[in-house]
């Protein structure tokens, strides 16, 4: 497919003149002022997720602007390639059909072969469920990257809706210490292995499953209990008949690996939380698909979120966004969106493979709130960097402590409030400042104290962190990292750049038992010097 690169169009050039003349200076306590309906104006609904964008650093010209410049590079064109299965991830020659997984019986593409997966996958979550018949108490899922993250930050986002009697663990690092506290604790006749690989190839998977494979063998003694033990779900079921897995569930090779919380990929969480609040969780995803294709682009949220991205990576030129969701639930969300993003859209050439004279994916970061106001918030208010924050608020909790969560709540927008309003160094110098040396001058005091405010954010609000609420913020993101990526003509589905180390260490593996240095950098043969006998 033809494609328009963004730096070509005249949105773009629109866009560089009106950042010139309006958006680099704009300041919101001014668009505040001047715009009571500003709110309103920059609120946008669409399935389970309300969002306020108003204390974002654009105005509606930024907005008709973006919108024309997604206009002129086609998004909709390329949206709709995505959603009807065309490979749109050129470099691997794949389609991308992420969201077929949780379109309804009968519709959307590959449906019986979907349908298929999905009901024997929650037919057998349930069946782990019934713990009284299968005498499963703990779930191990070893995988890494798209193959962990996902359903390892549903599973905790959805700890409420999950199986009291089920102990879920995640394994991915090969580092030795993230799966041997977790054996320690398991007794084989309890437990179920998922190995959870779309290549079953991944040398960090691999090793770990030959690990636990091992000490199961070792503690129960007994070959055949492995295929009752041990389940698989790849897109390789030959590997895992290989391994001594004989229980598979499958999926597509155009189901990204970041993309694939919602194939077989998701068994834990099914086993977690159930058949029924899985199926809500793809019905959330499924709506907001729905607002994406269908939506005009001024209220697509999905859409409107991609281009703020664009307008502060490539005209504000900031180069992170932090990410702070108001619910330890959502702990491992930011970890989870550093894949989707960082995976997705961390690239340096066009779909042509010309190389880009502009930013891509920022970098993407956080921790839940209000953890992280006591660590990185200074630095978001009067550090020398400018990063739009997103909050992420949840109306109502799953618990009955009212008195923490209005104390959540209220820490929430009182740091959006206080990013963008400061405080003057005329209205900390009314200020009494305690602590400060009787050495220090008044006003050297207040300009330590001054805020310079006007620090964007947008404010996300789900009503409560529910399975189809989970599910319709995920394909949000999904979206929205899609939108950006168009806008840059990058290929948001491929992931090259894991490449190259995979080698490098394919390389370095027998040198550390060898310490051979023959041919290497100066730095890498004197570290591996110090690391070897
Ligand atoms: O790090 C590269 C990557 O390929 C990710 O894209 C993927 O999610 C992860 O490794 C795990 O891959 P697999 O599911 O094939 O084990």
């Amino acid at each position: 497919m033809d494609f328009q690169r963004c730096d070509q169009t005249v949105a773009w050039t629109a866009l560089q003149g009106h950042y010139q003349a309006h958006g680099r200076d704009l300041d919101l306590r001014e668009a505040f002022a001047r715009d009571p309906q500003r709110f309103e104006s920059f609120a946008l609904q669409a399935p389970e997720v309300f969002a306020d964008l108003s204390k974002n650093r654009w105005d509606l010209v930024t907005r008709r602007l973006l919108t024309e410049l997604a206009r002129e590079v086609g998004l909709e064109a390329r949206r709709d390639a995505m959603l009807a299965g065309e490979p749109v991830n050129t470099t691997e020659g794949r389609a991308v059909l992420h969201t077929a997984l949780r379109a309804p019986r009968g519709e959307g593409l590959f449906s019986s072969e979907v349908h298929e997966v999905l009901d024997r996958m929650l037919a057998f979550a349930e069946s782990v469920r019934d713990t009284g018949a299968s005498g499963i108490r703990h779930v191990v899922n070893i995988g890494i990257g798209g193959s962990d993250l996902g359903p390892a930050m549903a599973a905790r986002a959805l700890q409420p809706f999950a199986h009291p009697g089920l102990t879920m663990h995640f394994v991915s690092n090969v580092d030795g210490h993230d799966i041997a506290p977790v054996l320690q604790r398991l007794r084989p006749e309890e437990t179920l292995f998922i190995i959870a690989s779309k290549t079953f190839t991944t040398q960090e998977t691999m090793a770990n499953a030959q690990v636990a494979r091992q000490w199961f063998l070792a503690e129960a003694g007994s070959e055949a209990a492995i295929a009752r033990h041990f389940v698989g779900t790849t897109t390789n079921l030959s590997a895992a008949a290989a391994f001594g897995i004989h229980t598979t569930f499958g999926f597509w090779d155009w189901v990204g690996g970041r993309y694939s919380l919602w194939s077989a990929i998701g068994l834990p969480l099914a086993i977690a939380i159930g058949a029924e609040h899985f199926r809500a969780l793809l019905a959330g995803a499924h709506a907001m698909d729905r607002h994406f294709a269908t939506a005009p682009l001024e209220t697509n949220l999905p859409v409107q979120l991609g281009l703020l991205d664009v307008w502060y990576r490539n005209f504000h030129g900031f180069s992170s966004r932090s990410v702070a969701p108001y619910h330890q639930g959502l702990a491992r969300l930011p970890a989870y969106l550093q894949q989707l993003e960082m995976e997705s859209n961390g690239k340096q050439v066009d779909l042509d493979g010309q190389p880009l004279p502009y930013g891509t994916s920022p970098v993407v970061w956080g921790e839940p709130g209000t953890n992280g106001q006591h660590a990185y918030f200074q630095q978001l208010h009067q550090g020398t960097d400018v990063v739009p924050v997103e909050f992420i608020l949840v109306k109502t909790p799953t618990h009955g402590h009212a008195d923490l969560h209005t104390k959540l709540l209220a820490n929430g927008l009182a740091q959006s409030a206080a990013l963008m309003l400061g405080k003057t160094t005329e209205a900390a110098l009314t200020e009494k400042a305690p602590t400060a040396s009787a050495t220090l001058g008044k006003l050297t005091v207040a300009r330590h104290r001054t805020f310079p405010g006007n620090r964007p954010s947008s404010t996300l609000l789900l009503d409560r962190l529910t399975p189809r609420a989970l599910g319709a913020l995920v394909a949000l993101y999904e979206h929205r990292v899609f939108t950006s990526g168009a806008i840059w003509g990058i290929n948001p589905y491929d992931q090259w750049g894991v490449e190259l180390g995979k080698a490098l260490c394919n390389d370095l593996l027998p040198r550390l038992a060898s310490g051979d240095a023959t041919g290497l950098d100066g730095s890498t043969a004197g570290l591996l010097g110090r690391l070897t006998p």
